[in-house]
């Protein structure tokens, strides 16, 4: 064990914090009275990740600023852990986060069982050079500059289009046959349906029917996304017991669906299906399929989430249900001029991503000892080896940062009238963000594909249906990515013209 170390161990049981500069993080105990949960995750309160954040801001009320959004936790001879949901510390850390030397990586402890399912060469997985490479061959398929070509996004939006209606044509059979006004439905499986069919079909040309993505790739992807939130603590949990860990048969299947849809998507690739038409790169497909793993589990996770989530909030909200009802009435082809004509949605769907992120918390993990100058002009010395969880969910629902005093509304509640005082207060992205789409260079790739997929199907729903919520509220799952914990149950009713 080297002097370093030694003395570093040393300072941990004494309580010496490792932090320095004018934002000091304060200490989170290992035992907290009333805290929700233990600061970590271990085999009975990892499903509940949001419970274990929660932890780290129960009771701060009395400490300092700096102190009270920004905590660490220790235990001696391991890596500190930093949990800061200020988004002061948060938005320079996303920014300094990439591929030059004393940059943050993005931390790969917490995703590693998403890395044992679609692969460690991933752009979300690798760190340093290899990230780099894999961003610079598949990132410039997703970006606006080639997708926001009117062209382009005209086909695409046709595509898309369609999908979305044929299979809201489902929602009005079930609800014509019913026979009653009112048909009660989970949206949730609907929603992951039309978001891998978006991908597979139209983004990536393929050709399967809507019976294997209901029966097949759908149930295969969510157990593969849940297994990849067990597998991530128990490996670590488990690693002594590794030989008694046999996976079962029903995901080994759900392994082989994947790999089949994985083909199917890079099939295209000889035709020039889809988005493959404007992809040039001679990589091997081999070199590929990491990334497109990621992009049909990671994506169909990301943008149901987010569909979930916005229709979840206007299921509570007939206000806003009709305001983004009378807008996309007129509507009929989403293209660039009326998507940025449509400021209602735009608006529901930023609130949506503030209230409720569809990714809770961006990992990082400082490579060197690095100091960090904060937006507000503080400063903090953070040891290398430091996780750090930037606790967006927390950071947005903070009444320090989104509350009555800066939005108007309280920061807990969906209010998308929040953006109106924001922009008479001349608050613009520059000083005020909700990450939900991160920041800087791993900001999201697919920002654009991602938005314009759930416009188009929340739009198209809102135009076919009036929907109310069954439950008054609803709670957070977490795993991946959050979602309402209900599966969206609504009410549903045609909207008359439907009838
Ligand atoms: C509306 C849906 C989406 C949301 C809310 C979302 C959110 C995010 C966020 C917050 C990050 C940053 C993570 C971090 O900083 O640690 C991210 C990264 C990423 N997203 Fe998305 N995403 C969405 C859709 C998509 C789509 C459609 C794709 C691709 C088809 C995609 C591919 C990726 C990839 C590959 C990364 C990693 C980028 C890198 O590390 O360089 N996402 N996403």
């Amino acid at each position: 064990m080297n002097k370093l170390r030694v003395s570093r161990i040393l300072n941990q049981l004494r309580c010496k914090s490792p932090f320095d500069g004018d934002c000091l993080p304060s200490r989170v105990s290992f035992f907290g009275w009333g805290r929700p949960s233990l600061p970590f995750p271990h085999l009975w309160n990892y499903k509940e990740p949001i419970r274990i954040l929660d932890g780290y801001f129960h009771n701060v009320e009395h400490l300092s600023q700096s102190g009270k959004h920004n905590r660490y936790f220790e235990v001696p001879a391991l890596p500190t852990v930093l949990v800061t949901r200020d988004p002061a510390v948060i938005k320079p850390i996303l920014f300094a986060t990439g591929d030059k030397p004393g940059q943050f990586d993005r931390d790969t402890m917490p995703t590693d069982g998403i890395a044992r399912a679609t692969g460690e060469d991933s752009m979300l997985y690798a760190n340093g050079p290899l990230w780099r490479a894999q961003k610079k061959l598949a990132a410039p398929s997703f970006g606006r500059s080639n997708l926001f070509q009117p062209e382009t996004l005209g086909e695409f939006e046709q595509t898309f289009r369609h999908t979305a209606m044929q299979r809201l044509k489902r929602l009005h059979g079930i609800q014509s046959e019913s026979g009653e006004a009112v048909t009660r439905v989970e949206l949730e499986p609907e929603i992951n349906v039309v978001m891998l069919e978006m991908l597979v079909n139209n983004f990536f040309g393929g050709k399967v029917s809507e019976d294997d993505l209901w029966d097949k790739y759908v149930p295969s992807l969510r157990l593969l996304i849940d297994h990849m939130v067990n597998d991530t603590i128990e490996a670590h949990w488990l690693r002594p017991f590794k030989v008694f860990r046999k996976s079962s048969e029903r995901l080994m299947a759900a392994q082989k669906d994947f790999e089949q849809l994985t083909d199917i998507a890079l099939a295209g690739r000889q035709t020039g299906a889809g988005m493959w038409a404007r992809f040039k790169s001679d990589a091997p497909d081999e070199a590929l399929r990491s990334n497109i793993r990621v992009f049909l589990a990671g994506a169909m996770e990301a943008t149901s989430s987010l569909t979930a989530w916005t229709l979840s909030h206007l299921a509570r909200s007939p206000e806003w249900q009709e305001n983004v009802y009378k807008e996309v009435y007129a509507i009929d082809v989403y293209e660039p001029e009326s998507l940025k004509n449509a400021t209602v949605l735009h608006q529901v769907l930023e609130e949506t991503l503030r209230l409720t992120p569809s990714l809770y918390f961006l990992p990082r993990k400082s490579t060197v000892d690095t100091w960090i100058d904060t937006t507000d002009e503080r400063k903090l010395f953070m040891p290398k080896d430091t996780h750090v969880l930037l606790d967006v969910w927390h950071a947005n629902r903070c009444e320090d940062f989104w509350g009555k005093a800066v939005s108007g509304y309280r920061a807990d509640i969906f209010a998308p009238e929040r953006w109106d005082v924001l922009k008479d207060k001349d608050y613009s992205a520059k000083n005020l963000q909700h990450f939900g789409f991160g920041f800087g260079p791993r900001t999201c790739p697919g920002v654009s594909l991602g938005r314009l997929e759930v416009a188009l199907a929340v739009g198209a729903f809102v135009k076919l249906f009036k929907f109310k919520a069954v439950n008054d509220s609803v709670g957070a799952y977490a795993g991946v990515s959050t979602k309402p914990d209900d599966g969206v149950l609504v009410d549903l009713e045609l909207r008359d013209e439907f009838r």
